[in-house]
């Protein structure tokens, strides 16, 4: 855990440069606008420890996969998005001498992350060896106006001298990814063109042949004035740059403005690339920087209304959690439905930038409350559109008649995963994406998507579910063999009750959607059925059969579901039992170990209970929690906010604070000292369902709102907006009980604590707390 950030409600500070802490700080300070993401490295030359990081979004590489022992099934490659062309450099020399702060002397350095209106800051003064002394100030952000371009504002000033300073903005194509299996580079250069005041380079990746242009344009002014030097042109491999000598008086301000483009081939045309990039550049040339720093401002206040959690009483919580929301709008904007959402983003290499279950289980509920329908749909919409790859990966595994399997890990619908425990067994995850379905017309209410997208979805999914269980002549039931549930300190088991249990949901959820789209359009359900080949009498008494006699473990006597079969086989110990010089358990112990220990990487038991809470009282949550919850190691970050909302709802206000607590700054604190990796965007989705479904109990129940909140003892108040069927509300609990305000013109109404209230078209109303007896 690291302590090193500042304090403040609308920023991330760091005073003081610390090359220890760099790598972090380079994931911390990222950059991103759901089109392309950028750590936070720095422009100059820098010769210490840093991970470059430059990504645009979609463009990927299939790297061949290194496995020890080959398995039929297993993915060709592991998809990795790209590090791309770094469109930050400047260099900067003078008196012979390079600007890199792992070589001067620096003092005063301070980095700020301006969550508030989107940009990155930097200042520091730096100490040459010869004594020269120059003050810099770096300001820079990735537009999520102009969502193809960058800008930076990199200002140098000579303290201590006059002298001559060489210049040099650059494009720098030569990039590997640190993960790359076999150390290869991924680009190819296409073509390069640098003019006076301008360079271009276009980049193709091997295989994959995406195509990338990267172009800068660059003015430089001195005191404010506009400076025309003549640069010198650079051109070599996989490289453009100009060029420029200035010479800069003592304390007079040099300043670099430098706009870049990042242009993919997945929207635009190969061949227009350039004169499209030069376009882009033109535009945001004309704007100046100050003008699109403006219009980066004036955006993000409109996504700060929308998204925004204000926390009184707690600037770190406040800090906290507008980080999450920040770099959560900075990753995914919901205007592409071939994007998605990776769990690091764009911050870093980890994970490949691919898709995984996170999206559907824990992003979809924060972008469905937070943004406009369409955010979420084209989630879904993803998903639809990679469901012959998903039909084609479970034939490869031996199903048949379009029984659909979505790949744990994937890019374009392939799965891309290779540890077998994973690939074949972690199959889970189809039910989170049939769950984020029902989520999505629970929450919107649009049932129609079933008509339009989600029920071939389902149909594959439910198809994929009946073929995968067996009958057991023992048990006389259905059983499920062979499986990772979402613990993945398990792998191979038998009957995960929260697999089986999510796969026959599948089943119920699919047969209620076939209902729903006979009965609202018999015509395209008539064509769905044929398309799908479905022969509804016989499929659908199958799954029914299936939803009748499934198998699931539990142990009466304890009252609670088992893990897995045998569950209670394992050693009668806790969390609490383990030294904490054992933890985390994935970096001390063997694979062995950790498989035959009762300790728990995740909610798994507990997942389950947290999707389907409506079927469970709150004697057998608390029977379950109370279980689980002490061998629950909590090694992802995906698990401590399940934790968190359902000791909510056990009304156990104190653990549910200590969970919130573990990921709101899991990254700022570096806790599990990994942050240098990349940032933990999907976990980040979790810590805001911590606040709105965990503390202020939110839930759609019966087409509507429902809040049953409290107040986190140490603060004063927290407040948040909620998009709901067109309806908007601001929600605030305080001291005194839950505000809301109705921020539209039609009359909505609430249920909280069980009671209903109607709020009349842009009117407020305050109800107290409930009575505790
Ligand atoms: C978790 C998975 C998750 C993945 C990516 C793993 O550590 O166990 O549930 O999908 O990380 O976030």
């Amino acid at each position: 855990m690291k302590n090193y950030l500042q304090a403040d409600e609308w920023k991330i500070v760091e005073k003081d440069f610390d090359p220890h802490l760099n790598k972090i700080s380079e994931s911390i300070f990222s950059l991103g606008n759901g089109r392309m993401g950028q750590r936070a490295n720095f422009e100059e030359a820098y010769s210490g420890e840093t991970m470059q990081g430059s990504y645009v979004a979609g463009v990927y590489y299939p790297d061949k996969t290194r496995v020890g022992w080959w398995k039929n099934g297993y993915p060709e490659y592991f998809a990795k998005v790209l590090n791309a062309a770094n469109w930050i450099g400047i260099d900067i020399q003078v008196d012979g001498e390079v600007l890199d702060l792992a070589e001067c002397k620096v003092t005063d350095f301070l980095r700020v992350l301006n969550m508030k209106d989107g940009y990155l800051e930097r200042s520091f003064t730096a100490e040459f060896e010869n004594g020269k002394q120059i003050r810099v100030n770096a300001k820079r952000f990735c537009s999520i106006v102009d969502q193809e371009a960058g800008a930076i504002r990199y200002a140098i000033t000579p303290l201590n001298f006059t002298d001559i300073f060489t210049i040099t903005p650059y494009i720098d194509g030569d990039i590997r990814n640190q993960d790359a299996n076999y150390d290869e580079k991924f680009w190819s250069e296409v073509s390069r063109e640098a003019n006076e005041g301008s360079a271009y380079l276009t980049l193709r990746t091997f295989k994959t042949q995406f195509e990338v242009c990267t172009g800068m344009m660059f003015a430089l002014t001195q005191n404010g004035k506009l400076l025309n030097p003549r640069p010198t042109i650079v051109s070599k491999d996989k490289y453009v740059a100009n060029q420029v000598e200035v010479e800069a008086e003592q304390g007079q301000e040099v300043v670099i403005y430098k706009y870049a483009a990042n242009l993919s081939s997945e929207n635009h045309p190969k061949e227009r690339l350039l004169d499209n990039c030069k376009q882009v550049l033109k535009t945001c040339v004309l704007k100046g920087f100050d003008k699109m720093l403006q219009e980066q401002s004036s955006a993000w206040a409109l996504k700060w209304q929308e998204s925004d959690i204000v926390i009184e009483g707690d600037v770190a919580a406040q800090q906290g959690i507008r980080f999450n929301i920040f770099q959560l709008n900075q990753t995914y904007t919901g205007e592409d439905s071939r994007l998605n959402i990776g769990p690091k983003g764009f911050t870093g290499e980890k994970y490949g930038g691919s898709t995984y279950w996170d999206t559907e289980a824990y992003c979809v509920p924060f972008y469905l409350a937070t943004a406009d329908a369409q955010v979420t749909k084209n989630l879904l919409i993803y998903r639809y559109n990679q469901l012959g790859k998903a039909i084609e990966n479970a034939e490869k595994l031996g199903f048949k008649n379009g029984a659909a399997l979505f790949p744990m890990v994937t890019m374009n619908g392939e799965e891309c995963h290779n540890e077998w425990e994973i690939t074949f067994e972690e199959i889970h995850r189809n039910g989170a994406i049939a769950y984020a379905i029902y989520n999505y017309t629970r929450y919107t209410g649009d049932a129609n998507y079933l008509v339009e997208y989600g029920l071939e979805v389902l149909v594959g999914i439910a198809r994929f579910w009946s073929q995968r269980v067996n009958w057991s002549a023992d048990k006389q039931q259905y059983v499920m063999l062979g499986v990772t549930g979402p613990n993945e300190y398990e792998n191979n088991v038998n009957n995960n009750w929260y697999t089986n249990t999510i796969a026959t949901w599948c089943l119920e959820y699919t047969l209620q959607a076939l209902d729903y789209v006979k009965a609202a359009n018999v015509d395209r359900c008539g064509e769905l059925l044929q398309k799908l080949n479905f022969n509804v009498q016989e499929e659908t008494s199958f799954w029914k059969h299936i939803i009748e006699n499934m198998f699931y473990p539990e142990d009466v006597e304890k009252g609670i579901f088992l893990q897995q079969d045998g569950f209670l086989d394992k050693e009668e110990i806790l969390v609490s039992d383990l030294p904490a010089a054992e933890r985390p358990l994935n970096q001390k112990w063997s694979w062995d170990r950790i498989l035959r220990s009762p300790f728990i990487k995740q909610a798994d038991v507990l997942q389950g209970m947290y999707f389907f809470e409506d079927r469970y009282d709150e004697a057998s949550l608390k029977r379950n929690f109370d279980y689980y919850e002490p061998r629950t190691v909590h090694e992802s970050s995906l698990s401590p906010c399940v934790h968190s909302i359902l000791a909510a709802r056990l009304g156990d206000e104190e653990r549910a604070y200590e969970f919130y607590l573990r990921t709101a700054r899991l990254d700022l604190d570096d806790y599990n000292n990994d942050t240098e990796d990349g940032l933990h965007i999907t976990s980040m989705a979790g810590t805001w369902m911590s606040v709105v479904e965990g503390f202020a109990g939110m839930r759609v129940k019966a087409d509507e709102l429902v809040f049953n909140p409290f107040l986190p003892q140490k603060w004063t108040s927290y407040s948040f907006n909620i998009h709901f069927r067109g309806i908007s509300l601001n929600v605030k609990v305080d001291k005194m009980g839950i505000h809301l305000i109705n921020r539209c013109c039609e009359e909505v109404t609430v249920s909280i604590y069980g009671s209903p209230y109607t709020i009349k078209a842009n009117e407020r109303m305050v109800a107290g707390y409930k009575l505790i007896a």
